[in-house]
């Protein structure tokens, strides 16, 4: 079930250049938020921008209620959520959409993020550890100096990647990944990232027969799946052989084999 609700803010700091950490108190969200979910929010107090604008969700503490996402500036709304203060109110709309899913008897998953595509695996992680399935995380940025996984988990396996080779492997996450598979063996992965890094992560998973699941990126309207903007391909075996999928309500995980890319 999704609410909607005025939550108090108790953060929203800087953490990297141009990147933001929000905390707000929502019972009603912790109470049932998966990782893989997101959360909708009005950017301010006006009509403009009228959109909510998606974040997922990168962690929840259920006993203190509060809610944690990681925010990138892009333009105009994620601009305006620099301006809220701790102790003001942010309008939230969530949990929404379908999450990440375990597989039964998986013991040993990695996690696959490009740039703030690590947020919503910071949640993933902290189940996966509880329930003890050993966990490696491979995290891409563009350059040292951007929030890495290492700061976020800070107790967990960690490797980065850099494009510019600034930081651990020198070039893509998704080519660092796949000089692993030879040396370790998962049982899964689960990926977040923007959608050429998902592409060809998805061309992997096809050459090696890698079952995984990755959370897709869409422009979204109203994020419960009414509007259809955010349509996806996906596989179909009973229509003519693919679909449209709404990643706000039928994701944003997918099962990796099921994404037709584009
Ligand atoms: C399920 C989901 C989870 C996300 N999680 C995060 C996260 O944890 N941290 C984070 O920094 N960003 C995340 N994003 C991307 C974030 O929603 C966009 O960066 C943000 O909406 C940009 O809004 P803007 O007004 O600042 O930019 P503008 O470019 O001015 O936005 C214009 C319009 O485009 C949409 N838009 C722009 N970029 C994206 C994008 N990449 N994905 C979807 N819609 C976009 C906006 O929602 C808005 O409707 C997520 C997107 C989705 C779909
Ligand atoms: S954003 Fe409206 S259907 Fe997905």
């Amino acid at each position: 079930m999704s609410f909607i609700v005025d939550a108090e803010i108790t953060h929203n700091r800087k953490v990297a250049e141009g990147c933001y950490n929000l905390t707000f108190r929502a019972p009603e969200i912790t109470g049932s938020a998966q990782p893989g979910q997101f959360v909708h929010l009005r950017c301010g107090p006006t009509l403009d921008p009228l959109l909510r604008r998606p974040l997922g969700i990168q962690g929840v503490k259920r006993e203190q209620e509060l809610v944690q996402v990681l925010y990138q500036i892009v333009g105009k709304g994620t601009r305006l959520l620099t301006a809220f203060e701790p102790g003001g109110r942010v309008n939230v709309l969530g949990p929404l959409g379908r999450g990440f899913t375990l597989p039964a008897g998986a013991r040993r998953a990695a996690l696959i993020a490009g740039g703030l595509g690590i947020a919503p695996l910071c949640f993933l992680y902290e189940e996966l550890a509880e329930q003890g399935i050993a966990v490696e995380v491979f995290h891409g940025v563009r350059s040292a100096g951007q929030v890495s996984a290492h700061d976020l988990i800070p107790d967990g396996r960690v490797l980065m990647a850099s494009d510019d080779g600034s930081l651990g492997y020198h070039g893509s996450v998704v080519k660092m990944f796949e000089d692993h598979i030879g040396l370790e063996t998962f049982d899964f992965f689960f990926a977040t990232g923007p959608s050429p890094m998902l592409r060809a992560l998805g061309k992997l998973a096809e050459q090696h027969n890698l079952p995984g699941q990755v959370s897709l990126e869409e422009r979204m309207g109203c994020g419960i799946g009414a509007c259809l903007c955010c349509n996806c391909r996906t596989k179909d075996k009973d229509e003519d052989g693919w679909r449209y999928s709404r990643v706000c309500a039928d994701g944003p995980v997918f099962p990796v084999e099921e994404v037709v890319w584009p």
